[in-house]
């Protein structure tokens, strides 16, 4: 096998609606966001070399599972928030998947990386949708069903505004989605509600006016799902109350990041600068 140097890239995500309810079979909407990891690796001699700025245990666990622990440095570039709920290991997974690809001449499209990816998702996270990995490949929104067969429908791009708002406080998605696993059959209405919501929203994506509520409904699901936090609720109520048009949680929750939708780039400027006043950590954000 001829090894030289190679390159992929994963996109974070933020999912509209749907999460945990998807890992039972409902559909999700999720978008890939303007942020991402890039992997750059060199054939290099010796053990497994990973460079990156974070020193978190999960990147070099994640790179050596598919480089193995010889014969390479691995650098890792990143501004996907880790824990955040916008899809980091997804993001991760994918970026090295693809990096290997090219830099063993293997099999680089979407099916190859989507199978190269899974394991390192199934690692961090156990029972893993598949949602995270196929936005971070695919980079374009999505209506996603797990299956099997696993389906995603891409959709048209969500022009709207949005605003980031980051409680700071990191989430784990594995242990978010074992709590709702473990209040199953009890929470199924609730699932079955949040999937019917994702139809709803699938139907009025042209129109903000109707989603916006919507995802803020959403929201709402997933506290009585009991995966928001009082620091959640609080980023959901002060978007509303400052010109949102919805706001939710996003991804697994237990911490991580709330998006509010909003009608202008002013407003979501608007809406940025309260939240800094107030100590928030929140920055505006683009769909892909
Ligand atoms: O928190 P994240 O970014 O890993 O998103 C998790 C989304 C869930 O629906 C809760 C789990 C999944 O695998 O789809």
């Amino acid at each position: 096998m001829t090894l030289k140097t190679g390159r992929g890239r994963g996109h974070g995500k933020l999912i509209l609606c749907g999460e945990h309810a998807v890992v039972y079979g409902h559909p999700a909407i999720a978008f890939a966001v303007d942020r991402c990891t890039r992997v750059t690796a060199h054939p290099q001699p010796g053990p497994l070399d990973v460079v990156c700025e974070l020193d978190n245990p999960g990147l070099r666990m994640a790179t050596a599972q598919i480089f193995g622990d010889q014969g390479w440095r691995v650098e890792i570039d990143t501004d996907v928030p880790l824990g955040r709920g916008m899809g980091s290991s997804a993001a991760l997974a994918v970026a090295l998947a693809e990096a290997h690809a090219h830099a063993t001449s293997g099999d680089t499209s979407h099916p190859a990386l989507m199978d190269a990816a899974m394991p390192v998702e199934r690692h961090f996270h156990g029972n893993p949708s598949g949602l995270d990995v196929a936005v971070a490949l695919h980079r374009k929104p999505m209506r996603f069903l797990r299956g099997p067969p696993m389906a995603w429908t891409p959709l048209r791009p969500c022009p709207w505004p949005l605003v980031v708002l980051d409680s700071q406080i990191q989430g784990h998605t594995r242990e978010l989605v074992d709590h709702v696993q473990a209040q199953r059959p009890i929470v199924d209405p609730i699932l079955n509600a949040i999937g019917e919501l994702v139809d709803k929203v699938a139907s009025a994506l042209d129109n903000p006016e109707i989603v916006g509520p919507l995802v803020s409904e959403n929201h709402r699901l997933l506290q009585a799902l009991g995966v928001s936090t009082p620091e959640l609720d609080h980023l959901v109520d002060l978007s509303l109350r400052h010109g949102a048009l919805g706001a939710k949680l996003a991804g697994a929750g237990g911490g991580g990041v709330v998006f509010a939708l909003m009608r202008t780039h002013a407003d979501a400027r608007a809406l940025c600068d309260v939240a800094n006043e107030a100590g928030v950590v929140a920055w505006t954000c683009q769909a892909l």
